[in-house]
């Protein structure tokens, strides 16, 4: 077990490519511990619950760190929380002391020294007593202070050392990834090693600054968060708390939303409130760190081996984690798309149950190259859906062979259809069954004709009791009460719900049932476009396909699909049965705002990394939404890039919600165009 332990820290702190998630490395450590505590005389001094990290690899000069660098213990719900608190004050002999809650920030430890004021040394933590001179690399990051300020009310100590973490923010993370897959062709083109991707913002930030060429660090999104005086020469505060101020007034970025809490209960509060939060910051954060405010106390308490007694992490529940993934299958979507999809050994990610996991499209697979029975890694980042982000190769069973599309629709068994200009392969059935369920899930889905209480198993029912052929049949079924009283779970007021929902829908806006259509690559914000012009489905049955090009915003892909969709028999066949229905076809008054996001308001502050924020305020306003300039109450929620401070705080004041910028892609994402391939895959089958 020892060994296990200490090839997988190997492969996180020196090659920063670990194998196995944080919550199985942290499961095996406390395992090892627990056999230690109930057989001590096995413990060994080289044991890892007696070191910290690795050893340091050779490249880089070895530092001797003047004092070690502890870790931290870990802590998993606030029973653990009590307990540890409840040691301390036994030990300590008093229970009234304030305690510092901040974030725990997922990045690399490093140790800074620094001498009349200027940087003189950077390491990186190592075992704990011996790192790594990193400095050339660290002096790269511009948040590191080169020269510092005299502190508040004070003189610099001649020499000392403070600690932080060295984090890459998520968005630059995601930017540079998508560099990386973008120049990779093109190294591959010219013959040289292709650079690959990182899995997280942790690995890629840990690679960065231990790079061999000072000008590949500088060329990454670093950042710096100091959260500790290491030692000094010379007079320094005796809190925490202050600590952290008088680092500040020198010009060091300290760890954000850091907050002084009276006792313990404040603290419980404040780490449970962390939890929902905890995608709110800029960057990945894994858990809240809990420090004991007071110096006195926190020397009185000491440490054992590499933890000290005075604090403790509070760790969140993973949010990645490695399983098997057992199968690749293939589904099919309304378009007629064949969806690979993961079918994963179940594990618990972020605290939900994953079994399954959208695999986008071939293409997808094959660039992570993901086999049946691989290890893999899961990532579940906020409300995103899981993410496979990779294999794990070095665990790859022999005989593992490559992902295959079939040839044949799962569904229909008609020949599959590759367009050269896509990477999706569809069913070649325009009428493929799975198609035309598809349809008519997503004609009633929210951002369509919304009609509640008619979900995927629901439209199945009424398939398969031939009580609907397609979309146009549903508002005949006001006629078919007796047909549907005998639906599972249908008593007489499910079926008056459900009728009086397919009553409403027929005012729905013309925009909302142009979207609902699913005509390919019309999305919510192309359905409105279109209503907006044509007013009507009869205007737009009349219309060219070069006068739907000609519409601001709509382009020649989407005018060619409108088109087609309009002259197909079939399709003519729907609207004619709508318009008997008495469907609205036809737009009303006009002027009004349209869209899925209408009546909600978004701020947007600071930088983005892949836009301007006038493109991402275009963007919402072509959803509906409208784009104000001030944190309000009625504000729904706060898109952050980097920087913005002011709206920030608002935001946190009035608790409304701050969504970094992947949030923000979601929510295009998920109104802009067709629904992601795969989407309607339950993440939870297991309900967990
Ligand atoms: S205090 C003795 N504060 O977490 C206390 N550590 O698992 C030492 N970390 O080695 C650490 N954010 O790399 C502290 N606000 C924070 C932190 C933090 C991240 C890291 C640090 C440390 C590891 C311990």
């Amino acid at each position: 077990m020892r060994d296990q332990i200490r090839y997988h820290s190997y492969r996180y702190y020196v090659l920063d490519d670990p194998e196995i998630s944080d919550a199985a490395w942290d499961a095996l450590f406390q395992e090892l511990r627990a056999l230690e505590e109930q057989h001590p005389a096995f413990v060994t001094a080289d044991s890892p619950t007696q070191q910290v990290g690795a050893r340091p690899l050779e490249a880089f000069a070895v530092v001797e760190h003047r004092e070690r660098l502890l870790s931290l213990g870990n802590v998993f719900d606030e029973a653990g929380l009590r307990d540890w608190h409840r040691r301390a004050s036994e030990l300590a002999e008093r229970d009234d002391f304030a305690l510092v809650t901040e974030p725990k920030i997922d990045g690399l430890a490093v140790a800074l020294v620094y001498e009349d004021g200027r940087l003189s040394q950077a390491a990186t933590r190592g075992d704990g007593r011996r790192g790594e001179n990193v400095i050339e690399n660290v002096r790269q990051i511009p948040d590191v202070p080169q020269r510092l300020a005299a502190p508040g009310g004070g003189a610099l100590p001649s020499r000392f050392e403070v600690r932080g973490e060295v984090y890459m923010p998520k968005a630059g993370f995601e930017a540079m990834n998508a560099a990386i897959e973008e120049e990779n062709p093109a190294l591959v083109a010219a013959g040289k090693k292709p650079q690959r991707t990182f899995a997280n913002p942790r690995n890629a930030a840990a690679g960065a600054v231990r790079q061999k060429d000072p000008k590949i660090t500088a060329s990454r999104p670093l950042r710096i968060a100091v959260y500790q005086l290491g030692w000094a020469e010379g007079a320094t505060p005796g809190t925490h708390w202050e600590t952290l101020e008088w680092l500040r007034s020198m010009g060091f970025p300290t760890t954000p939303e850091t907050v002084r809490q009276p006792g313990l209960d404040a603290t419980v509060a404040a780490c449970a409130a962390w939890l929902p939060r905890r995608d709110a910051l800029p960057m990945d954060m894994d858990g809240v760190v809990v420090k004991i405010d007071d110096f006195a106390v926190q020397r009185q308490l000491g440490a054992v081996g590499r933890e000290p007694r005075w604090a403790t992490a509070y760790k969140f529940p993973s949010a990645e984690a490695t399983t098997t993934l057992l199968r690749i299958e293939v589904n099919v979507g309304r378009t007629g798309s064949l969806n690979p999809f993961a079918i994963l050994d179940p594990v618990v990610v972020g605290g939900v149950t994953v079994g399954m996991a959208t695999l986008h499209n071939e293409e997808d697979v094959h660039r992570k190259d993901l086999r049946e029975g691989d290890t893999v890694i899961v990532r579940r980042a906020g409300e995103v859906i899981p993410q496979v982000v990779g294999p794990v190769l070095s665990r790859r069973k022999d005989g593992a062979l490559p992902f295959e599309m079939p040839d044949r629709c799962p569904v229909s068994g008609d020949p599959v259809l590759r367009p050269e200009t896509e990477v999706m392969a569809y069913c070649s059935n325009p009428v493929c069954p799975a198609v035309v369920r598809r349809s008519v899930e997503h004609f009633v889905s929210r951002g369509a004709m919304d009609v509640d209480g008619l979900g995927e198993r629901r439209v199945n029912e009424l398939f398969d009791a031939r009580l609907i052929e397609d979309a146009g049949d549903i508002y005949a079924l006001a006629e078919r009460r007796e047909a549907l009283l005998t639906l599972p779970k249908m008593a007489e007021k499910s079926v008056d719900n459900l009728l009086a929902a397919i009553e409403r829908s027929r005012s729905r806006p013309l925009s909302a049932l142009l979207f609902g259509l699913g005509i390919r690559h019309v999305g919510a914000e192309g359905a409105a476009l279109l209503a907006q012009h044509f007013g009507s489905v009869a205007a737009l049955q009349q219309a060219s396909e070069e006068e739907i090009a000609a519409v601001d915003g709509v382009g020649p892909t989407i005018a060619e699909s409108v088109a087609r969709w309009m002259a197909t028999e079939r399709n003519a066949e729907i609207v004619a049965k709508l318009a008997a229905a008495g469907v609205r076809l036809a737009e009303e008054g006009g002027g009004a705002r349209e869209g899925p996001l209408v009546e909600q308001q978004f701020v947007i502050t600071g930088r983005l990394a892949s836009m301007t924020r006038d493109e991402a305020a275009a963007a919402l306003k072509r959803l509906g939404a409208s784009v104000g300039s001030a944190v309000t109450k009625k504000t729904r929620a706060l898109i952050a890039g980097e920087g913005g401070g002011g709206k920030r705080a608002k935001a946190e004041k009035l608790g409304t919600p701050i969504w970094d910028e992947e949030q923000f892609h979601a929510l295009l994402r998920e109104h802009e165009t067709e629904p992601a391939a795969g989407t309607k895959i339950d993440p939870d089958p297991a309900g967990g």
